[in-house]
């Protein structure tokens, strides 16, 4: 196991792990946790919350990067990504988006890969290549301009 994911599986997995222990899926029984680690080593965590109206279900992914920013972090180096059973969940295409707003392509996606149990590392760069960015000429607004 290499450094980054020893160091994940002490702080950033238990987080995401409970995270999806409060996943609010009753119509898909597919629930998510993810964990994200800000630039200042602060850690958030979020389930995906799924709605009656099926549209309006929210990803793991994006509840946990909403927490933190309404915390006042923009800037995440790694995130986490738990989901049942024997299936890997690699973020959907809408939060690897909503990723990109606040990492780089050096972003590290974490996923615990449900067939084998181990940790498998991409680059958020690797998932979502040529991201959509503007310039917002406010450095502030977002970490990653
Ligand atoms: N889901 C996430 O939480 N994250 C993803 O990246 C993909 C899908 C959730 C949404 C829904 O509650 C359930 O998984 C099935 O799509």
């Amino acid at each position: 196991m290499s450094d980054t994911n020893a160091v994940v599986s002490k702080d950033l997995l238990p987080l995401a792990l409970d995270a999806r222990s409060h996943a609010h899926a009753p119509y898909s029984g597919f629930h998510v946790g993810a964990a994200l680690r800000a630039a200042d080593g602060s850690l958030f965590s979020g389930c995906n919350v799924e709605n009656a109206s099926y549209g309006l279900t929210l990803c793991a992914e994006r509840n946990a990067v909403v927490t933190a920013v309404a915390a006042g972090h923009t800037s995440f180096t790694d995130v986490v990504i738990v989901a049942d059973g024997d299936a890997t969940p690699y973020p959907c295409g809408a939060c690897r988006q909503v990723l990109a707003e606040f990492g780089g392509d050096d972003m590290r996606v974490h996923v615990l890969r449900g067939d084998t149990g181990e940790i498998e590392t991409l680059s958020l760069g690797e998932l979502l290549p040529r991201a959509f960015r503007l310039k917002t000429g406010n450095a502030e607004v977002s970490g990653k301009q």
